[in-house]
C-alpha cells in the first residue's frame, strides 16, 4: 500500500507522520519542495503540474499509489474544482490508484451539503463527478471542527485562523457564532489523521458514502469553560454573534475572502457542525475500533513543551 497526498499543508503534516508511523509509504504531490518533508525515509516529494492530467497520472503510477488523498485548500473556486477534476481523471488513468478521498474534512455534509456556503460551490461539483463514476472507491470525510486552535501555536501544525475559530488564543478573544448552545463535534488534527490511516486499511468495497469522525461533542459555551479553566491567568474577551449579524456579514462582505470567513461562522448556528446521535459511534465501531479519539480536555492537557505537536 502506498498513499499519495495532493496538498502539502498543515493537515498533511499530521497525515505524513501517522502514515509513516504505521509503516505506510507516502508520496506527496507538490508544487514546490518543502524542507520539512525532505530526507524522511518512506516519504517522497514529487513535483507535479496540477493543470496536467498526464503529469499527475505519471506521478501516481510511478509511485504505485493505491489511495489518493487530497488536502488541497484554496478559496479560488475554479482552481479547487479544476485540480480535483484533474486528480480524479489522473487517478482513474493511473495503473495503481483504486481509492480517492477528496478535500472535505468538514461538517455533516450528508445533511448540510451547502455548509459552509463556499463548500457547496467548490465541493459539490466534485461529489457529483465521483457519484457518476465507479472506477474509484471514494468517501466524504465529516469531522466537525478541528480543535487544535485551543492549544498554543508551538504545539500544533494548524496555522492561526484568528476569529474564524470560536477561541482565538493569540488575541485572548472568544467570538462565538450563535447562542453558544449549539452542539459541535471537535477533533484533534492528529486523531483525524489516525482515523484516515485506519480507513485506508479497511478492505476494499467497505467505505460508506460519508465517514464520521469526532473526538467529543460539546457546545461552544462548554468549550469556552474548559478552555478558561485551562488558562486561568488569561482574561478572554467574549462576544456572541447572532444569526442575523452573521447573515448580514455574508451579504455585506466586501471581497471573496470576507465572504468565505463570514460563511465559515454560519456553520455552528446552522446546526451542521454537530453530528446526529449515534453516527460517530457507528463509524467508530465500523472503521476505527483501534483508534483512540481524544476529548477536548485531553487535547488541552497534551500541549506542553515547545516542539511537542499534540
Ligand atoms: N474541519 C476543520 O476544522 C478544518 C480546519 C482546517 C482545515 N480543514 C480542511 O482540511 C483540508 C486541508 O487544510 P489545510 O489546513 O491543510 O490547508 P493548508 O495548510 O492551507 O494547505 C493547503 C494545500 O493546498 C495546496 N494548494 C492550494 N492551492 C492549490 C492549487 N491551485 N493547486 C494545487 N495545490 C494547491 C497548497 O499548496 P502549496 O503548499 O504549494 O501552497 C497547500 O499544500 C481542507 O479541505 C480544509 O478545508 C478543515
Amino acid at each position: 500500500m502506498v498513499i499519495a497526498i495532493a496538498g502539502s499543508g498543515d493537515l498533511t503534516r499530521y497525515l505524513v507522520e501517522e502514515f509513516l508511523a504505521a509503516s505506510i509509504p507516502v508520496t506527496l504531490l507538490i508544487r514546490t519542495v518543502k524542507p520539512h518533508f525532505a530526507d524522511i525515509p518512506n516519504l517522497t516529494q514529487r513535483i507535479v503540474d496540477y493543470n496536467s492530467i498526464d503529469s499527475l497520472t505519471a506521478a501516481l503510477t510511478e509511485s504505485k499509489a493505491t489511495t489518493l488523498i487530497s488536502t488541497i485548500l484554496t478559496y479560488d473556486t475554479t482552481a479547487f474544482i479544476e485540480t480535483h477534476k484533474n486528480l480524479i481523471a489522473a487517478a482513474q488513468a493511473s495503473e495503481s490508484v483504486i481509492r480517492f478521498i477528496p478535500s472535505e474534512y468538514g461538517v455533516d455534509i450528508a445533511k448540510y451539503p451547502d455548509q459552509p456556503g463556499f463548500y457547496w460551490e467548490t465541493r459539490e461539483p466534485i461529489r457529483e463527478i465521483l457519484q457518476r463514476q465507479s472506477k474509484l472507491e471514494w468517501t466524504l470525510i465529516c469531522c466537525g471542527w478541528i480543535v487544535d486552535y485551543i492549544i498554543p501555536l508551538q504545539n500544533r501544525y494548524m496555522k492561526d485562523i484568528g476569529d474564524a475559530f470560536p477561541v482565538n488564543l493569540a488575541e485572548k478573544r472568544m467570538v462565538i457564532p450563535g447562542t453558544g448552545k449549539e452542539a459541535v463535534d471537535w477533533i484533534a488534527a492528529r486523531d483525524l489523521a489516525r482515523g484516515l490511516v485506519a480507513l485506508v486499511r479497511v478492505p476494499l468495497g467497505q467505505w460508506g458514502r460519508y465517514v464520521y469522525l469526532s473526538g467529543e461533542r460539546m457546545s461552544c459555551d462548554e468549550l469556552a469553560e474548559v478552555v478558561k479553566k485551562k488558562y486561568p491567568d488569561t482574561q478572554f474577551q467574549v462576544e456572541y454573534l447572532s444569526l442575523r449579524t452573521l447573515v448580514n456579514g455574508v451579504r455585506d462582505a466586501e471581497d471573496e475572502f470576507e465572504r468565505v470567513e463570514a460563511e465559515y461562522k454560519i456553520v455552528i448556528p446552522s446546526g451542521s457542525a454537530g453530528f446526529e446521535e449515534g453516527v460517530v459511534e457507528k463509524d467508530r465501531e465500523r472503521y476505527f475500533p483501534n483508534v483512540r479519539f481524544r476529548g477536548v480536555r485531553e487535547v488541552l492537557d497534551a500541549a506542553g513543551e515547545e516542539g511537542v505537536i499534540v
